[in-house]
């Protein structure tokens, strides 16, 4: 995959951030622990010239596509370097504000996007006990301005041309996912997504909607209480094909459990409803997978 990535310099030159602006985009713009930021910072003076080289070829890759789709396919950061993919991506900051702010975009979306890092960041101590950012190309959707948080949903400009679908994304930060708060979110995109891409979308007529997720089983109908949002979310969507029958491992173990995909069953916790739930369909043999769907705006009264 190393391969994929331009060449160092091949766009323009990598504006490799230093220790000091890693640090206060961490915690001004990205709403990152001290601790994080203080790591970040740290692991930018560790990197040898082979880590520079990776970190600038992302870096290009970027560069090379703003305004593209989805997000970019980035190697594994190297075990020494959890951290590498950040120092890219934080270059690519002051690029993202340009195109937003050429759409009309406001700042204060610019910030609140970039809250997720922060998040990541957060998830990836829990998972790891230590600094990092296993997905950071996930991010390369946020930089290249494919991807916005619109209220408590996140939208990115995702499917084939002319006029791509728009991928819907949940943050584990944001508080409940209430029926309220997704038809908010969505009136929100079907505004925004006409207003900043004109070239690729007429009206709110031109939008379709899809999601992939461990959200959308709808056999989780049959585990979570009542008053579970989630089944809720899921029934939005007219689901479509029959999900990977290999299961939804590693998300579960991530987005339930907060833990590596390696921990044993019996090593996973029982704190809330949802694990309870989740880890009662898993001894009960239930085999859980990720649904995709096309978001039914009708259902939503929209
Ligand atoms: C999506 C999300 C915000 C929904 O949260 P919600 O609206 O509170 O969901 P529910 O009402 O169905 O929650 C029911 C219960 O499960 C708990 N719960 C919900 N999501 C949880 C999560 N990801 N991890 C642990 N517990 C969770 C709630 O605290 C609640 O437990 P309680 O009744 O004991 O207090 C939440 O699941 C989340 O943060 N997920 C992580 C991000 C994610 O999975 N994104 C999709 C990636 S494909």
């Amino acid at each position: 995959m190393t391969q994929e990535l331009p060449k160092a310099g091949a766009v323009e030159p990598y504006p490799e951030p230093d220790a000091d602006a890693v640090r206060d985009l961490l915690l001004d713009w990205c709403g990152a622990e001290p601790e994080d930021a203080e790591d970040a910072a740290a692991g930018l003076a560790a990197l040898d010239g082979e880590a520079r080289e990776l970190a600038d070829r992302c870096y290009q890759s970027i560069a090379a596509d703003m305004g593209g789709k989805k997000w970019l396919a980035w190697p594994k950061p190297p075990e020494a370097h959890p951290l590498l993919g950040l120092y890219p991506l934080l270059a690519a900051v002051p690029g993202m504000i340009r195109f937003h702010r050429e759409r009309g975009v406001d700042e204060d979306l610019s910030r609140r996007l970039l809250t997720d890092v922060g998040e990541k960041l957060r998830l990836n101590r829990r998972l790891h006990g230590r600094a990092g950012l296993d997905v950071a190309n996930w991010f390369t959707g946020h930089v290249r301005g494919a991807l916005y948080q619109l209220g408590r949903l996140q939208f990115c400009v995702e499917g084939p041309e002319p006029k791509p679908f728009v991928g819907v994304h949940i943050r584990g930060e944001g508080g409940p996912l209430t029926l309220d708060a997704v038809r908010d979110s969505v009136e929100w995109a079907l505004e925004f997504f006409p207003t900043v891409f004109p070239e690729r979308y007429d009206g709110p007529d031109d939008l379709v909607f899809m999601c992939e997720s461990w959200l959308l089983d709808p056999q989780l109908r049959d585990w979570l209480p009542e008053r579970s949002n989630i089944p809720g979310f899921g029934a939005l969507f007219d689901l479509e094909g029959p999900g990977d029958p290999a299961g939804n491992r590693s998300d579960l173990w991530r987005f339930v459990f907060n833990r590596t995909e390696d921990t044993p069953v019996e090593e996973l916790p029982r704190d809330n409803t949802l694990q309870r739930s989740v880890l009662a369909g898993i001894e009960a043999g239930v085999p859980w997978r990720n649904r995709s769907g096309r978001l039914n705006l009708a259902r939503l009264g929209l």
